[in-house]
């Protein structure tokens, strides 16, 4: 064998003996990793409180309070219409971060206008999650007001209508009667 193979030779055992030294050195073992990474903080009992709650399609779980449209606009243009546009309609060759809340004539997307079974749900949607941006941050008197606004753009109500525990799931969403049960073994069949 001539010297130029045995020297390239070396270099490569060389190289892999290194390669393999580093790799033990730099990946630890499994288990090693440390118990905190020091991101996030633990929830506090009022964390909890603002998500820990499930409002049903009959009312079950809705808390006190009321609102009624007009307040309902007022909240909407200053904390939602930045992301689902002024009046909440879907506007042709106009991508907004937020999907459109209301159903419109020429608009194809599908709403919680044409497309939500049940007017509960937007309360326990909004509370929990909106606005993205600051998900917990509204009071249950400003949701019912969203709602009522909502429901009113919708034409599901009158303006004048005041949404609160108990009317709230008197709303009845054109959607509803296009969901059927799933009444499947091991599916979500009602016990
Ligand atoms: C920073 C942007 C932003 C703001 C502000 C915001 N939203 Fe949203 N909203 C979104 C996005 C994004 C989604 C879609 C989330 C998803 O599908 O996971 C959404 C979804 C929704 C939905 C569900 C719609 C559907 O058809 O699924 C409702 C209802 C809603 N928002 C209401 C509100 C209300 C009421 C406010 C004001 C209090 C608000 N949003 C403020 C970005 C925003």
């Amino acid at each position: 064998m001539n010297m130029g193979f045995k020297r390239a030779g070396l270099a490569i055992a060389v190289l892999l003996a290194t390669a393999l030294a580093l790799y033990f050195i730099f990946i630890p073992a499994q288990g090693d990793y440390p118990k905190s990474f020091g991101f996030g903080k633990t929830a506090t009992a009022a964390d909890i409180a603002t998500v820990d709650f499930d409002i049903r399609p009959d009312g079950k779980g809705l808390p006190a309070g009321e609102g009624r449209a007009d307040s309902g606009r007022v909240i909407y243009v200053a904390k939602c219409a930045a992301c689902h546009g002024a009046d909440g309609k879907e506007i042709k060759g106009v991508k907004l971060p937020g999907p459109p809340l209301v159903t419109s004539a020429k608009g194809k997307s599908k709403t919680i206008g044409n497309y939500w079974p049940y007017a509960t749900t937007l309360f326990d949607y909004v509370k929990r999650t909106m606005p993205y941006n600051a998900p917990g941050s509204l009071s249950n008197d400003e949701v019912y007001a969203l709602s009522a606004y909502l429901l009113s753009a919708n034409k599901f109500i009158s303006e004048n209508t005041v949404m609160n525990a108990r009317s709230l799931p008197k709303v009845v969403m054109p959607a509803r009667d296009l969901f059927v049960r799933d009444d499947r073994k091991g599916g979500n069949e009602v016990k």
